[in-house]
């Protein structure tokens, strides 16, 4: 697995501390809000896991999983897989997301839990990757802006692959039929 990858671009250290300082404003922001933080599967899981533990007020947990019809590509059309299960009118909300890329996702997302007219909706996500955007979305929170390297680890796959790295590598173009 570890040979497929070409450069470590973000290390376990380096989203360890980036997380503890968003999840000091996180705290500040979301105090005596109660908040309902919807995590976007499947690539999010890592993030989230570590996300909440460094907000330190109370929060209820719940996702939502997305899929685009086409399967790999960002197609814009996309498809809710599987729903929250909370009711989030009235609530405060918080999306975390795992990248924003062309910004089809987040799009969608927001738009989806907007409709449900919670209190207030905010975007949250580790890494943004401003290169490729077709969509553009406000984003409350990042992590870390990137180039545009296909990167995997830290819950980001390639084929559900890569998922279980501890850090964020950039993938060797040959993986993925590339060019090297
Ligand atoms: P979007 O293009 O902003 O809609 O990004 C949607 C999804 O594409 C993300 O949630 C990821 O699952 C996936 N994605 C985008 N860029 C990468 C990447 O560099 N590595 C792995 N997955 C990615
Ligand atoms: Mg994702």
């Amino acid at each position: 697995m570890e040979k497929d990858i070409q450069e470590i671009l973000l290390t376990e250290e380096q989203i360890k501390t980036r997380i503890a300082e968003l999840g000091k404003e996180l705290t500040a922001d979301y105090a005596r809000k109660d908040p309902i933080i919807v995590g976007v599967l499947k690539g999010v899981v890592v993030f989230y896991a570590d996300m909440i533990r460094e907000i330190k007020t109370h929060c209820e947990m719940d996702f939502m999983w997305i899929s685009s019809y086409a399967g790999t590509n960002s197609t814009g059309k996309m498809e809710v897989k599987r729903d929250i299960a909370s009711d989030i009118k009235g609530r405060h909300v918080l999306i975390l997301e795992d990248i924003y890329d062309t910004g089809n996702s987040l799009d969608f997302t927001y738009r989806h839990l907007l409709a449900r007219e919670p209190a207030s909706l905010k975007i949250c996500t580790l890494l943004d990757k401003p290169s490729r955007r077709i969509k553009p979305v406000e984003l409350h929170y990042s992590g870390f802006t990137i180039p545009d390297y296909f990167v995997v680890g830290y819950g980001l796959d390639y084929a559900e692959k890569y998922r279980n790295l501890p850090y964020i590598g950039i993938l060797k173009p040959c993986v993925y039929g590339g060019e090297e």
